[in-house]
């Protein structure tokens, strides 16, 4: 397949990235940290969730994160609701997009949202009318699609299932989550092959951890799939409490990189990107999980990574 001129990333570093940190971040610096995203040139972030603050304590400022951020126009700011309380409280909070999470297995659906496959799907019934009715978008996740850690191998088949549901409820575009970063670009085309067959591969988005390094790989062959969308976190941040060892999600750098190499426009500037990695790494005093950043910092030349520096001289987050 012909690869794409141009893919969407969305940012998920402020949620899926802060949500697995032990060390947390007062509310004025996640909204630094936001601000400074959005003045990247990335169209989508995703800064928070409203989920139960028992179950992630690091997410339970959200609705002060959404208040105090200076939204820039085109930039869409989403958050993760798993049911109608959660969406109650995100559009009191403003947001204009959400994202709904199924699991592609009932062990980690149960780990991760205290209920079953179905009953969790039952739920996003009223969730998306009520998202319909105020007039905002829902994105799709679904998780544990190329492996679970509590049930292990995962089939085309159980994602599919779930994904075709999701779907049909009205989410625009549904994101496949390797949660715990198992997966081989093998597994990534077959499991894009079997989807597409239920749902148009321009409504699908690939969101892969990058435990044991494969992500980049998985991309790539996603692309291949005619897959236009991909989740990342800046500096490699990221993680989920109900995926013990898990690590975190693609980087951001590295992905800009691999698309700067491939021709492909993101809209993103990767030394700004770069600059906003290492500054919440000095903030969450943890290692950049960037190789890109890594390179960068080094002085190495790559034929994307110093023009991308020099381009943002004298840019500082603010
Ligand atoms: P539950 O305990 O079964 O909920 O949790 P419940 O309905 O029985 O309510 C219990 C308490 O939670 C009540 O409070 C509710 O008010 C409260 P209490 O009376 O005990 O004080 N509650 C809420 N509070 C705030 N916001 C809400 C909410 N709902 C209920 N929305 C629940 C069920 C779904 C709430 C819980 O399991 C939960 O919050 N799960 C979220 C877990 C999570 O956020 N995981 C990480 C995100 S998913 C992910 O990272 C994967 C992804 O990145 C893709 C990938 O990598 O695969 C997206
Ligand atoms: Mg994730």
């Amino acid at each position: 397949m012909t690869l794409p001129a141009h893919v969407r990333i969305v940012e998920v570093g402020p949620r899926d990235g802060l949500q697995n940190e032990s060390r947390p971040l007062e509310v004025a610096q996640k909204v630094r940290f936001i601000d400074a995203l959005s003045a990247t040139g990335l169209s989508h972030i995703e800064a928070g969730s409203f989920v139960s603050p028992k179950w992630v304590p690091q997410m339970a400022a959200s609705a002060q994160v959404f208040a105090a951020i200076h939204r820039q126009p085109g930039v869409t700011y989403a958050a993760l609701t798993p049911n109608l309380q959660g969406l109650d409280a995100a559009l009191n909070a403003g947001v204009k997009e959400v994202a709904v999470f199924a699991a592609a297995t009932q062990a980690f659906s149960r780990r991760n949202l205290n209920c079953s496959i179905e009953e969790s799907l039952r739920r996003f019934v009223p969730l998306m009318e009520a998202a319909r009715e105020a007039g905002i978008r829902v994105r799709g996740y679904v998780s544990c699609v190329l492996g679970c850690p509590y049930e292990g191998r995962v089939e085309p088949e159980q994602v599919r299932a779930v994904v075709r549901e999701l779907y049909a409820m009205g989410c625009y575009e549904i994101s496949l989550g390797d949660t715990i970063g198992v997966g081989t670009a093998g597994a990534t085309r077959r499991l894009f092959e079997s989807v597409a067959q239920d749902v148009p591969r321009d409504h699908l988005a690939g969101h892969f951890h990058d435990t044991y390094g494969q992500a980049l790989a998985n991309i790539y062959a996603s692309l291949q799939e005619g897959i236009r969308v991909f989740d990342s976190s800046v500096a490699g941040l990221g993680g989920c409490p109900y995926a013990p060892g898990a690590s975190g999600n693609v980087a951001t750098e590295d992905v800009l990189y691999l698309m700067q190499g491939l021709g492909i426009d993101t809209g993103v500037d990767l030394g700004k990107i770069a600059m906003v990695g290492d500054l919440i790494c000095q903030q969450l005093e943890r290692r950049n999980g960037s190789k890109v950043a890594a390179a960068l910092a080094a002085g190495l030349r790559g034929p994307g990574g110093a023009s991308a520096r020099r381009a943002s001289r004298g840019w500082r987050p603010t």
